[in-house]
């Protein structure tokens, strides 16, 4: 069957949607910008190993779900399945391994391979933050009250936060060894990945969605009581500042996130809307291994799901529409076409959206043409009108019309049709 539909997992955005994406955009540059943070644009793939080092390699997104292709000179490259990694890997170029503070944000495309569903893309979009170069807990609060502030200018007040702590990487085989225990006893019940996970990366098993393993997991130990006291102190440091700023939350004891970078703070976000399994957002803090380095880098950010914030912000009805053309102009002849033509560019340049038809038409389907378009006014000209220089203006709403010296148009449809409300 011939389809014209995208390959799954991506979509088409058309302008309704995408006036939407815009305002989304928009709302994040001016809240990031007012904490300090600048715009950084990386490449949409890199080198594979930039994310095998830095997401981990045990983690679901690079074991099962990179695009990972060689270029023509036998190179490993993967689109991108997060930011964060190639944020890091362009702000190396700075000053950050000398511990000077960098703050960007960043929006764009990720892929990845996972099974399609609503609100589950192949390629999704994030909008992301990250502040890389220092480490210290009132930089990881300040960073949660902007994501708060960014879902308030969206109207997703409602979101809730959940946060834990991974402690630093020190503390993790004292909270093993307890994870060990308790997951070894239940092993037989648990899924044929969680039994891999036991084997190979045991924090794993605490991500895991199936529900059979939900139930388990929810009966494991608190591993918190076997950090060591730095650990404990910094999450404590943190939610004391979300206390001070007001910022709402909940700790939620065994969220660990799917990314392996992870040290102290993590945090995710859901929206009633969506339900709690699926996260609008989610971060924390993180070291970061850069391919060639042995020193991580630390940093702090978050990265928010466009599709997801747009079907939290749908469900809510507060979706966006696309914008009528102001004024609609009519021409009454083949000359006027083209006079019209040159009055449309006109009216554009100074500012007004102005719509017309190009095409062989008669009066009348110009008209419906016009109310087609939702535009509030319909400007129709002919010969006579045109050597007196005059239009006449039909108000779309109520059939009336005027005539107007061509000089006033202008104001006349900014006054009409862009000032005065629906
Ligand atoms: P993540 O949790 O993997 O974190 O993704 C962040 C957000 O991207 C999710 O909360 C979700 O809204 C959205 N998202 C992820 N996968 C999909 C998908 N397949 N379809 C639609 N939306 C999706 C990161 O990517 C980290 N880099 C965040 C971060 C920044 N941590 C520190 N700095």
């Amino acid at each position: 069957m011939a389809t014209f539909a995208p390959p799954p997992g991506t979509a088409d955005i058309f302008e309704e949607e995408a006036s939407e994406w815009r305002f989304l955009e928009n709302a994040a540059r001016e809240v990031f910008s007012r904490y300090g943070y600048g715009e950084l644009r990386t490449p949409v793939f890199e080198y594979t190993e930039l994310f095998q080092r830095g997401l981990g390699g045990e983690t679901e997104v690079v074991q099962k779900e990179m695009y990972t292709f060689a270029d023509r000179g036998g190179r490993s490259l993967t689109l991108r399945p997060e930011g964060t990694a190639g944020v890091m890997r362009a702000l190396s170029n700075t000053d950050v391994l000398n511990g000077v503070e960098q703050r960007v944000y960043y929006m764009g495309p990720m892929f990845r391979g996972e099974r399609p569903a609503a609100g589950r893309r192949r390629q999704f979009h994030q909008i992301g933050v990250e502040n890389v170069g220092r480490c210290a807990p009132l930089l990881d609060a300040e960073c949660l009250a902007m994501l708060r502030a960014f879902l308030k200018r969206i109207g997703l007040d409602d979101a809730e936060l959940v946060i834990n702590t991974r402690g630093v990487r020190e503390d993790r085989p004292a909270a093993e060894k307890v994870l060990r225990e308790y997951f070894s006893q239940h092993i037989g019940e648990m899924c044929e990945d969680c039994r891999t996970r036991l084997e190979r990366n045991i924090w794993r098993i605490l991500d895991c969605k199936q529900e059979n393993c939900g139930k388990i997991i929810a009966g494991a130990p608190e591993y918190l009581e076997y950090f060591s006291q730095e650990s404990r102190d910094y999450f404590s440091s943190v939610c004391e500042a979300l206390d001070a700023l007001g910022v709402s939350y909940r700790v939620e004891p065994r969220l660990v996130r799917g990314l392996d970078y992870y040290v102290h703070t993590v945090f995710e976000l859901t929206h009633p809307a969506l339900g709690a399994q699926t996260a609008i957002a989610g971060g924390g803090r993180y070291e970061l291994f850069l391919p060639g380095q042995n020193r991580p880098v630390p940093g702090v950010g978050f990265a928010a799901g466009v599709e997801r914030l747009l079907l939290a912000r749908q469900a809510l009805e507060k979706s966006g529409t696309v914008e009528n053309a102001a004024a609609y102009l009519v021409g009454l002849t083949p000359a006027m076409r083209v006079a019209n033509l040159a009055l449309a560019n006109r009216l554009r340049e100074a500012g007004l959206k102005v719509a017309l038809e190009l095409e062989e038409r008669s009066f009348k389907a110009q008209l419906r043409g016009a109310n087609k378009s939702g535009a509030k006014i319909a400007v129709i000209r002919g010969e006579d009108e045109a050597n007196r220089g005059v239009a006449v203006v039909k108000n779309m709403a109520d059939g009336t019309q005027t005539e107007l010296p061509e000089a006033e148009l202008f104001e006349y449809i900014r006054r009409e049709a862009v000032e005065t409300p629906k």
